[in-house]
C-alpha cells in the first residue's frame, strides 16, 4: 500500500563535548541521581492516556524522556514543568490521541521511539518517528512485527529501522502474543497498544523483564491480571481502558545510580550515600552481581514509592572479585554491562559473560565499544561473540591515558569517565553530549563527590 509519508525533519547532528577525566581521591558525600528513565516513559504516557490532570513528581530531566514529552505534546497532550520540576500533564483519555503535524523526533531514545509505536499503533492516525544516527540503526522489526498483527501498518528505512511511519488501526484486533526475545520495550509497546484495543491483549514473557508498565497500568487503574504459569509470565490486559489521573513520585534511577556505586567501589576510601533509589527486582541484577564480587553495598531503609520498591544506598570502597555472569541474569542488568565490564576490570580475577547479543543493538555495540575502550586503557579483556571475558587488576590502577570514542552511547561515555577515577594516566571521552540523555549533570555530580 503505497500511502503519503510525513515530512521526516533533518536530524541535526550536535556539536561534541570532549571531556577529560582523571584518577580521583576518595569519592564521599550524598549525592542525587536523576528520575527513573523507564518509569518516567511510562508515566508521562499513562497520564497522557488518562482522562484529567495527573501530576509528576521527580520525572528524569534527560533528553530521552524530554522526546517522549515532546511526542505526546504534538498529539495532544498538554504537558508542564513547574519550578521544582513537577510537571502537570492534562491527558487526552484513550482513543483520543491527535494526529501530529509533523514527524516526532525520538533523538536517542530507543524506548520512546518502540513504546509510542504501541501507543500509536492503536489509533485511528498516522504518525512518523525519526531519530538520530544511533537511534537510526538500531532494529524496530521487534514492534514492527506483533503490532502488523493487530493491524496497524508500517513503513520503515531498510531493515526495519528509522524513519518509520506507522498508521494506526482502529478498532485494532486484540490478539495473544509471545515474546521471541526478552524485551520490556516490546511488551510495553503491546501492552500500550492493547489500551485502545477492545477485549483481551496478551503477552506472554518467557523470561521475566521490567514490569515497571505492568505496575503503573495497575496504578492508573486499567484492568490488568499477572499471573505465572510455569516459566511464563502471562500479562492479561483488558482494553478500551479507562485511565484515572495519579499523583506520583518516579523513584531514583538505579540504572544512573550504578555509575556512582561502581567509582565509590573502585576509589580507595570512598563512602558514597543515594537516596530514594528503585529497587524493582527486575532491575537490580547489577546490584546483585557486585554483592556476590565482594562490594561493601548496603541497601537501608526499603519503602515503596508509586507503586515501585525504593531504598537509600551506601556503597564504600571494596576489594572486588572476578565473577561469572550467565545468560539468565542478562535481563536484570541489561543496561548495566557497560559499567559492570568496568568493575570486573579493577577485580581480582577473571569475570565470564555470554549471552549478550542484545547489547551488541543498544545505543551502540556495547560489546565491541566496551572492549576497544578497555584495551586502551590498559585492561586485560577478550571480546567473544556474545560477551566479554576480563582478567582484572587485582584492584591496581589501570594505565588510562586514552581517548574513548562514545559512539553516541550515554552509558559508553559514562562507563570511561567512572573508569579513569582509578587509572593513573587521564581518558578523554570524545563526546558527554550523549550522557544528557539519561543523567544531566553526570559529571559534576562526580566532581561533587570527589570534591
Ligand atoms: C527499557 C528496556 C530495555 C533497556 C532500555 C529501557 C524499558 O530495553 O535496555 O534501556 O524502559 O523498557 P529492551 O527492552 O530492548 O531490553
Amino acid at each position: 500500500m503505497v500511502w503519503p509519508l510525513s515530512k521526516a525533519k533533518p536530524v541535526n547532528p550536535h556539536l561534541p563535548r570532549p571531556m577529560t577525566f582523571d584518577a580521583s581521591g576518595p569519592l564521599s558525600g550524598n549525592a542525587r541521581v536523576p528520575g527513573d528513565k523507564s518509569i518516567s516513559h511510562r508515566a508521562l504516557m499513562l497520564a497522557a492516556m488518562a482522562r484529567g490532570r495527573s501530576l509528576i513528581h521527580g520525572l528524569s530531566e534527560g533528553a530521552d524522556v524530554a522526546a517522549t514529552a515532546s511526542a505526546l505534546a504534538a498529539m495532544g497532550a498538554r504537558i508542564a514543568r513547574d519550578a521544582d520540576g513537577v510537571r502537570t500533564v492534562d491527558g487526552v483519555g484513550t482513543g483520543c490521541l491527535l494526529q501530529p503535524e509533523a514527524a516526532l523526533d525520538m533523538g536517542n531514545s530507543g524506548t520512546s521511539a518502540r513504546l509510542l509505536a504501541g501507543l500509536i499503533a492503536s489509533h485511528p492516525i498516522q504518525a512518523t518517528l525519526t531519530g538520530d544516527a544511533s537511534l537510526s540503526r538500531r532494529p524496530m522489526g521487534r514492534v514492527i512485527e506483533p503490532l502488523s498483527r493487530i493491524g496497524a501498518e508500517f513503513v520503515a528505512a531498510p531493515g526495519g529501522r528509522l524513519p518509520l511511519t506507522i498508521r494506526g488501526i482502529c478498532p485494532a484486533v486484540p490478539r495473544e502474543h509471545r515474546l521471541k526475545i526478552a524485551s520490556a520495550q516490546v511488551k510495553s509497546a503491546l501492552l500500550l497498544a492493547g489500551l485502545n484495543t477492545p477485549g483481551r491483549t496478551r503477552v506472554i514473557e518467557p523470561v521475566p523483564t521490567r514490569d515497571h508498565s505492568e505496575r503503573m497500568l495497575k496504578r492508573f487503574g486499567a484492568a490488568i491480571d499477572v499471573t505465572r504459569e510455569g516459566c511464563d509470565t502471562i500479562i492479561d490486559l483488558y482494553g478500551e481502558a479507562e485511565l484515572d489521573p495519579q499523583e506520583l513520585i518516579v523513584p531514583g534511577d538505579p540504572s544512573a545510580a550504578a555509575f556512582l556505586v561502581t567509582a565509590a567501589l573502585i576509589v580507595p576510601g570512598s563512602e558514597v550515600r543515594l537516596q530514594g533509589i528503585g529497587i524493582n527486582k527486575l532491575r537490580i541484577g547489577y546490584f546483585d552481581v557486585l554483592k556476590a564480587m565482594g562490594a561493601d553495598l548496603e541497601i537501608a531503609n526499603e519503602r515503596e514509592e508509586a507503586g515501585e520498591p525504593v531504598a537509600d544506598l551506601v556503597a564504600r570502597h571494596s576489594p572486588l572479585k572476578g565473577v561469572d555472569v550467565p545468560p539468565e541474569a542478562a535481563a536484570g542488568m541489561i543496561d548495566e554491562f557497560p559499567i559492570f565490564f568496568v568493575a570486573a576490570a579493577f577485580a581480582d580475577g577473571t569475570s565470564r559473560t555470554s549471552g549478550l547479543g542484545e547489547l551488541r543493538i543498544k545505543e551502540s555495540d556495547r560489546i565491541a565499544v566496551m572492549a576497544e575502550g578497555l584495551k586502551a586503557i590498559g585492561a586485560r579483556v577478550a571480546e567473544q561473540k556474545d560477551g566479554l571475558v576480563l582478567h582484572g587488576s587485582g584492584g591496581e590502577m589501570l594505565a588510562g591515558g586514552a581517548t574513548i570514542a562514545a559512539r553516541l552511547d550515554h552509558r559508553i561515555a559514562m562507563s570511561f569517565a567512572v573508569a579513569a577515577l582509578a587509572c593513573r594516566g587521564p581518558i578523554t571521552i570524545d563526546d558527554m553530549a550523549p550522557v544528557d540523555t539519561s543523567f544531566p549533570g553526570f559529571a559534576a555530580t562526580l566532581a561533587g563527590l570527589a570534591a
